[in-house]
């Protein structure tokens, strides 16, 4: 059956083909009972919680060179290999594996077997990030994903609330937040205390580490060492190079900032759309007022 028909047959559910996602890659992954999966809002998190999970399992270790090579993005497709290729080779790796995405419960394979983790933040913090996310790609990044830069902030945020990515991610995982298998947890408390974070990671994956590796992955997951190593944080495993200019991906950090460069109108419309989206347990886990 040629290519095209085959896709067309997917479910709808693992989403449209673009050049940041590829449905097949979802509807073909066989999930493992002690893979460890991200499910992380775009924003929020992610990157964070790659090296956050990888220093974890590795006990620390500071050699690797791109984070996509030891904690790949599951549904990106790759340039140079087929969905196949990519499946192949995720099959090869030992497990524990460990995933970065941006899936919502419905589109995650193993969303009831596999362990799941996600952050959450401040949409507010999310939207500003996102949108420095867009003028900090390069030019060829931009070429290469099909993206166009917004021309404004108030253009940024309506593209924002229309893409709804954040509130369609949270609304899907919390009403499973008991499951055994899955751990949200927020980026501010992680930033409040990231060894309080490591802890209750430890404690949901039964995953145990030493004193002296404790003190050198609290080092490799803090924020100034993350900046000072951003290169191999910056995406290079989308097209072998890259995607962000050099002080790109680990930008800011900082907690409030959506509060304030946006204007009080903006926030407003991000606020009311949670408040429209989310149940109020939710909204009071996010320190939503
Ligand atoms: S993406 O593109 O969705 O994968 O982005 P994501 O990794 O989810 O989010 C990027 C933001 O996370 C910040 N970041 C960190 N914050 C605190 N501590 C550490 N170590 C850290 N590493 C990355 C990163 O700076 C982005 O936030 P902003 O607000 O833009 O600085």
């Amino acid at each position: 059956m040629p290519e095209l028909e085959k896709q067309e047959l997917l479910d709808p559910k693992w989403g449209e083909a673009s050049a940041l996602h590829e449905p097949r890659l979802l509807a073909n992954f066989r999930a493992r009972a002690d893979d460890v999966l991200i499910a992380t809002p775009p924003k929020a998190g992610t990157t964070w919680m790659q090296q956050i999970l990888y220093q974890l399992h590795s006990g620390g270790d500071d050699s690797f060179d791109d984070i996509d090579r030891v904690v790949p993005w599951l549904e990106i497709p790759r340039q140079d290999k087929s969905w196949q290729t990519i499946l192949e080779e995720f099959e090869q790796r030992e497990s524990p594996r460990i995933f970065k995405t941006h899936n919502t419960y419905e589109q995650m394979p193993g969303a009831d077997t596999a362990r799941i983790i996600l952050t959450t933040r401040d949409p507010r913090d999310c939207c500003i990030s996102f949108y420095h996310h867009f003028m900090d790609l390069t030019d060829e990044a931009i070429a290469l994903s099909g993206i166009n830069r917004p021309e404004s902030l108030e253009q940024h945020v309506e593209n924002w609330l229309e893409f709804a990515a954040w509130y369609r991610n949270i609304k899907s995982w919390w009403p499973h937040r008991e499951q055994e298998n899955i751990l949200i947890l927020r980026y501010e408390d992680l930033r409040a205390d990231l060894n309080n974070g490591i802890d209750e990671i430890l404690a949901f994956l039964r995953w145990s580490i030493t004193e002296e590796q404790r003190s050198k992955i609290i080092e490799h997951c803090s924020f100034d060492w993350m900046k000072k190593n951003v290169q191999r944080f910056n995406q290079q495993g989308f097209s072998g190079k890259t995607l962000f200019k050099p002080h790109g991906f680990v930008r800011k950090g900082v907690i409030g900032e959506g509060k304030e460069k946006l204007t009080h109108d903006q926030q407003t419309r991000i606020i009311q759309k949670a408040k429209e989206t989310l149940d109020d347990d939710c909204l009071k886990f996010l320190a939503i007022e």
